[in-house]
């Protein structure tokens, strides 16, 4: 029967996941990293968020190591990230159902401009700022059409909005143009009302969103950034927002996380900041997909997120 060593988010977390596996899973065998009886043999599977440093030399004698992130990149990045052993990114439907809700109500709230009703709140203002524009009168634009991109595009299609895509390869997702390649992307943004970043984090994707890039966009677009804090130019997205190239922006992700306090996006009149929230599923989803793939990995299938360690994603 398999093992799983579980490292992901502290000793403290361990009692949570152990009930989340009890019950998910309760043939598998689970052990805290951090119990000193606990030592990792070539056959057991780990469950990482973000390894300490000191972890990554006896990761490196482990069967598969599964991670509680959907992006991976913080673990490709680190020197010593075994790149030998299968790395599975998490997945499943609660994952990507979480997403697709948070997308929704980012590109609600971009549409209707929520966040002033917030600031006008604040304010103890009654300030009428109806505006008379539907959900089907928008195109969104999901770059990246993985597992999450794929869901959150179909899903915002069902809402109700125009929906394209942009990809690396070609793809088809169900009510969604797609559109392939570098080439490709001048006509995407500039037929974007809404972009959605939801790449992975790679050196081909970093640095990526610029005030340049934003120009490519209708004036007056909206951006919401669910992928990684990296993939923009924190300035150049500002600037964007304060020449009026962009209506305002919804942020899971920022650089650095924490947000420093002293970060003008904070108190941005057109920027919505949420801490990193996005799409963490319930320890028990968690576990259940875990112990999918640990299945897949013991009969010699391959999981759908085995994660290519070339492409990072
Ligand atoms: C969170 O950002 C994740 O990668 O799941």
């Amino acid at each position: 029967m398999a093992r799983l060593i579980i490292s992901a988010d502290g000793p403290e977390k361990f009692a949570v996941w152990k009930e989340a596996f009890a019950k998910a899973a309760p043939d598998l065998t689970v052990c805290s990293w951090y119990a000193p009886e606990t030592h990792l043999l070539p056959s057991d599977y780990v469950l990482v968020w973000k390894p300490e440093a000191d972890h990554y030399a006896a990761l490196a004698q482990a069967k598969a190591i599964l991670c509680t992130g959907a992006g991976v990149d913080h673990l490709l990045q680190h020197p010593h990230f075994p790149v030998h052993v299968p790395l599975v990114r998490m997945g499943g439907e609660q994952t990507a159902h979480l997403m697709a809700d948070y997308v929704t109500w980012a590109a609600i709230g971009l549409l209707r401009d929520a966040r002033t009703w917030a600031i006008q709140q604040n304010q103890h203002q009654w300030v009428y700022n109806g505006i008379a524009r539907t959900s089907a009168e928008i195109r969104i634009g999901v770059m990246g059409l993985g597992h999450l991109g794929a869901h959150v595009a179909t899903h915002l299609a069902r809402v109700g909005f125009q929906v394209a895509g942009w990809k690396r390869s070609a793809a088809s997702v169900p009510n969604v143009q797609v559109y392939v390649g570098q080439e490709a992307l001048p006509e995407f943004l500039a037929t974007t009302d809404i972009l959605v970043n939801l790449l992975p984090s790679t050196p081909q994707t970093r640095g990526l969103v610029t005030y340049d890039f934003l120009k490519n966009l209708p004036r007056g677009a909206g951006f919401i950034n669910v992928g990684r804090g990296e993939h923009v130019v924190q300035a150049d997205l500002v600037q964007a927002l304060d020449t009026g190239l962009l209506c305002g922006a919804v942020l899971d992700v920022v650089t650095p996380e924490p947000l420093p306090e002293q970060s003008p996006l904070w108190g941005h009149p057109r920027v919505t900041v949420t801490p990193h929230v996005a799409s963490e599923a319930s320890a028990y989803k968690q576990a259940e997909y875990v112990a999918q793939a640990i299945g897949q990995l013991e009969r010699g299938e391959t999981p759908a997120l085995l994660c290519n360690p070339h492409t990072g994603y």
